[in-house]
């Protein structure tokens, strides 16, 4: 057989890298998306020389490989479309949320300074924590001059990809990638440089760090709470026993009062007494409660 031609998989072969993967990463690939896995793992294959999948197979099931190695394996299984903006329902309500937040805040505490932390969670490139640093640079902006000087806030973003988090550190986009942006962001937040590429002004990078985590092994990292938890596109990975693990994880690291925004029908049940869901048709949004119910109740 030649090196470069793709060998056939079986059904039964396919059922065991599901299973793997699941296993060992989290990731949940559908039957849909046997054709991707196929391209993604010959790839890997002819790096390494491996015609076989059975081979490619043991090597990874038999922990021989780097957690780096695993990490190009997850990249190369999920998609990383992103673009500013992309949805517009979900940051509204992250912003009008954020004002609440803040203005009821100096209303109580018309001195102290207002911290607001944002997460943004499967984050890619960087498209969407930039958005959301935007919108709440423009909500500073819009306080009282007293307001301002007292407010703060953070983005960060977190991606399991090494490649997408480069793209995002550097802040530099194509121009093509600047459609959805509103003029008003266009204008502000960008420099524009030669060969029709973007880059985000640094009062805005300022606001936003990145760092390199996969969301099924949030234990191992530093625990930070966040007023905001902004998480889209990424649970299509998971299974529902997984998803229902990050929820906990999720709101675990709200602050009380602190929102969650999933997105649209990416979920279905969410069981968690902390957790109540938002009345918004266009949005999959949940509020933490500001006491934590369960500690209530085990005491009763
Ligand atoms: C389709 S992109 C979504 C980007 C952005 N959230 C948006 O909605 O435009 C999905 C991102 O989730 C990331 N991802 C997938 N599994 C992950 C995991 N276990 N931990 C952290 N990030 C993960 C992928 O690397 C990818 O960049």
């Amino acid at each position: 057989m030649s090196a470069f031609m793709i060998p056939e998989m079986e059904p039964s072969e396919f059922v065991q890298w599901q299973s793997m993967l699941e296993r060992r990463t989290g990731l949940w690939l559908p039957e849909t998306r046997k054709a991707f896995l196929v391209t993604s793992l010959n790839r890997h294959m002819r790096e390494k020389g491996i015609t076989v999948y059975r081979e490619y197979y043991q090597l990874l099931d038999s922990g021989q490989v780097t957690s780096l190695e695993w990490a190009r394996l997850v990249d190369s299984l999920t998609v990383h479309e992103t673009c500013f903006y992309r949805d517009l329902d979900s940051l509204n309500l992250v912003t009008s949320y954020c004002r609440n937040r803040a203005l009821h805040a100096f209303r109580d505490q018309p001195t102290e300074v207002q911290d607001i932390q944002v997460w943004s969670v499967g984050c890619s490139t960087g498209e969407e924590t930039y958005s959301l640093a935007m919108e709440l640079e423009k909500l500073t902006g819009s306080l009282s001059p007293e307001q301002q000087k007292l407010m703060y806030y953070g983005v960060t973003g977190v991606d399991v990809s090494y490649p997408s988090l480069a793209v995002a550190r550097e802040g530099i986009y194509s121009n093509k990638n600047s459609d959805f942006l509103p003029s008003t962001s266009f204008n502000h937040f960008f420099e524009k440089l030669a060969d029709n590429h973007i880059q985000v002004k640094s009062n805005i990078k300022k606001r936003t760090c990145f760092m390199q985590a996969n969301i099924l092994e949030l234990d191992e990292k530093p625990k930070q709470f966040f007023d905001v938890i902004y998480c889209q596109n990424v649970m299509i990975y998971f299974r529902q026993e997984r998803k229902a693990e990050i929820i906990e994880d999720f709101e675990k690291r709200l602050k009380p009062g602190g929102i969650l925004i999933l997105g649209h029908g990416e979920v279905t049940q969410v069981a968690n007494k902390n957790l109540t869901r938002v009345d918004n048709k266009h949005c999959l949004a949940f509020i933490k409660s500001q006491v934590n119910i369960t500690k209530e109740s085990e005491r009763a």
